[in-house]
């Protein structure tokens, strides 16, 4: 799946899955990620489609910005089936359970397709800002946010 999924262009443009990964380097990042999720800063699951099978993973991970932070990627075959906006809903619904008052999803500028998943599940756009990748380049994430409603007594 990690191989799959940074064999396709759109993965590799949109995330930071590095393009060209091999199954070291795959296996590094799975070890690197279940240490995450061990320490209980990180949660990652396979999506599957309506058959079983292996469509891509989501995930949430306790992020720098103070907030969980939800992703997402699928293969391309899985794609335009609302399984990203199924999975992103579920662990939006799941953290907000769980007493998490405020969800972010980051998106890269300009990443359309991961923009209109993030409307489906909720999140409202908020602001821009720049990071440096894992290559050193400054690029442009859009942040969104999910916000528990709190009814008013
Ligand atoms: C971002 C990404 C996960 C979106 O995938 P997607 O299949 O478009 O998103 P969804 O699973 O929510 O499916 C939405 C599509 O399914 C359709 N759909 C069908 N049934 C649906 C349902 N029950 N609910 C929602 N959408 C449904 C929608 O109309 C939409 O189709 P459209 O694009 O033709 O309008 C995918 O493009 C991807 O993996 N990109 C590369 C990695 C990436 O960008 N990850 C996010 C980084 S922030």
């Amino acid at each position: 799946m990690e191989v799959a999924l940074a064999a396709d262009p759109d993965v590799v443009r949109w995330t930071m899955y590095p393009a060209g990964l091999d199954e070291a380097g795959a296996r590094a990042r799975i070890a690197d990620l279940r240490e995450r999720v061990e320490r209980r800063q990180a949660g990652r699951y396979v999506v599957t489609g309506p058959d079983g099978a292996a469509a891509g993973t989501a995930g949430i991970v306790a992020g720098r910005r103070g907030a969980p932070e939800v992703f997402y990627a699928l293969l391309p075959a899985a794609r335009g089936r609302g399984l990203a906006t199924a999975a992103a809903t579920l662990l939006t619904r799941w953290a907000t359970g769980a007493g998490h008052e405020l969800l972010l999803l980051m998106t890269l500028l300009g990443n359309v397709a991961s923009e209109a998943v993030a409307h489906r599940a909720g999140y409202v756009r908020a602001t821009v800002e720049e990071v440096v990748d894992p290559d050193g380049a400054v690029v442009r994430l859009r942040r969104w946010e999910h916000r528990r409603i709190v009814p008013v007594p």
